[in-house]
């Protein structure tokens, strides 16, 4: 396999102590509208900050929401994954996009609405903003990007750094194989459906996977997660996943790269994994939850970002 050649990228241009100001120019939801999980696309100008052309797809942008925490002390930074290409949205260098899912939990009879991105879906085209980054120094696509296949597995808001990627890879005449594995519970929650659809119909070397988890049930009774798609649509991973030269990423939920590498070893997918002592002798189906949570990581051909 060519070697992985990682770009190299200016990280904390402007930092909390020093954000930069950005202006809101999209917000619009990117599910159906009826999805129970309502994800807006938002897109913000960056022009007239250093912040110009520095985010590369992979990377991250930090956002600091107005206002105080229960302490009183300002709120701090969230992250968000930029959605958009390393060109920028459209190929605009100074238009930086993400995917924003409004956090909210019930505890105990309380509703509690997460600070930032709730802020961030309620902002208004042309409003203000504190932004910092670029964030994230390996979970990039290699600088020699042609090198290789890809397979994306993505749950929930975790879709947006493969957004990116995926216009990056295919809009510049990319001839390996890509496929995008993404899974969310109704079939209403697909995040960007029109866009993968169109593409997969565009390029043939792209792969378009959903798994819905709560429509549906495997034949074991089983949901239908990003990590069963190895077994599920092996028909399409199996000949991406067995070349050498192809690399995975994976962006979401934490928790789901313990199904994936588990799922990968027990198909001998082991080069994407690194086993810890205690492991190699043991067969990949015999293996815990906890084994595979605690004593499998990902080699240097998996890329994760987990949160
Ligand atoms: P917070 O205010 O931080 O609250 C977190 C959760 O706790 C919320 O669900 C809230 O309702 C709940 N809560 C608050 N108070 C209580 C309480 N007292 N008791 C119980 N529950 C409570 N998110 C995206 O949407 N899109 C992305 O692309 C994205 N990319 C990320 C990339 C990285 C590298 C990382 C680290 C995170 C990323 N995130 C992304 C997550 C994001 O940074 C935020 O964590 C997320 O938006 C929630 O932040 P918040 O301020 O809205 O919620
Ligand atoms: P479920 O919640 O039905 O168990 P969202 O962020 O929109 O909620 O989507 C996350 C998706 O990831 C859901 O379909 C969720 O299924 C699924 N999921 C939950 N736990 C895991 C896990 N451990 N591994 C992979 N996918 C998971």
């Amino acid at each position: 396999m060519a070697e992985i050649i990682l770009p190299e990228v200016e990280l904390n241009i402007n930092s909390p102590k020093d954000p930069a100001e950005a202006t809101l120019v999209e917000n619009f939801v990117c599910t159906a509208e009826n999805s129970p999980n309502i994800i807006r696309h938002l897109t913000f100008d960056i022009s007239g900050t250093d912040l110009v052309g520095k985010f590369r797809v992979g990377q991250s942008i930090g956002v600091l929401a107005p206002g105080e925490d229960h302490r009183g002390k300002p709120h701090k930074l969230r992250l968000y994954s930029v959605s958009s290409p390393s060109n920028g949205e459209g190929g605009n260098s100074h238009l930086v996009s993400t995917t924003v899912k409004r956090a909210m939990d019930e505890v105990d009879g309380t509703f509690y609405m997460g600070v930032c991105s709730n802020y961030l879906c309620n902002l208004k085209v042309g409003d203000k903003l504190k932004v910092t980054g670029p964030s994230g120094r390996r979970y990039l696509l290699p600088e020699n990007s042609e090198d290789f296949n890809y397979v994306f597995f993505a749950t929930g808001t975790g879709i947006a750094p493969f957004r990116g990627m995926i216009i990056e890879l295919l809009e510049s005449g990319f001839k390996g194989q890509v496929a995008l594995v993404f899974g969310c519970p109704y079939r209403t929650d697909v995040i960007y459906p029109k866009f993968f659809t169109e593409m997969a119909e565009k390029y043939d070397n792209f792969h378009y996977i959903k798994m819905i988890s709560r429509e549906d049930r495997r034949a074991d009774g089983s949901k239908y997660y990003v990590q069963t798609a190895i077994e599920d649509r092996a028909e399409t991973l199996d000949p991406i996943l067995s070349q050498d030269n192809t690399l995975i990423y994976l962006c979401g939920m934490k928790g789901m790269e313990t199904g994936i590498y588990h799922n990968l070893a027990k198909k001998g997918f082991m080069d994407y994994l690194l086993l810890k002592d205690g492991l190699e002798d043991k067969a990949p189906a015999d293996w815990s939850w906890e084994e595979a949570k605690n004593l499998v990581k990902p080699s240097s051909r998996t890329f994760e970002e987990v949160y």
